[in-house]
């Protein structure tokens, strides 16, 4: 594994995101709510890049006391990057599918080291984990 700087951390949007290629991998870097979080640029569904869809609010559902539907809402608190192959949605801070917590993005080391956003990954002849719990 390698430290690789990313770029100052005052460079990120919040929510933003930096997708950063390297040798045979993409790795893209998330600030949400002033934490970053990293993962690898490969969704467990098909393998498309999960990380650089649209960034939005989960979508909930209300339930009533008598078990019918409020209808949906944003959440304020939940924020997911959208595949954009088919529409699989990721919390951008646990890199899990929003309806399937079994499955989610594979996620790399990151952390802010003198203003500067430092994402560890693999070495250059390393080729990473496909994402976790990818499905068929
Ligand atoms: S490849 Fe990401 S939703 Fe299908």
């Amino acid at each position: 594994m390698r430290d690789v700087n990313v770029g100052p951390a005052s460079e990120f949007g919040d929510p933003g995101r930096k997708v950063i290629a390297f040798e045979t991998f993409e790795v893209g870097v998330f600030k949400l709510g002033g934490e970053f979080f990293a993962y690898l640029n490969h969704c467990p569904h098909m393998g498309g890049p999960a990380c650089q869809g649209k960034i939005m609010p989960k979508v909930d559902e209300v339930i009533t006391a008598d078990r019918t539907s409020a209808g949906m809402v944003f959440s304020k608190t939940r924020i997911n990057v959208v595949c954009p192959w088919h529409g699989y949605e990721f919390d951008i801070r646990t890199g899990r599918h929003a309806g399937n917590p079994r499955i989610g993005l594979r996620p790399m080391p990151v952390r802010v080291d003198g203003g500067d956003v430092i994402v560890t990954v693999p070495e250059a002849r390393e080729r990473p984990a496909a994402a976790m719990g990818a499905e068929a």
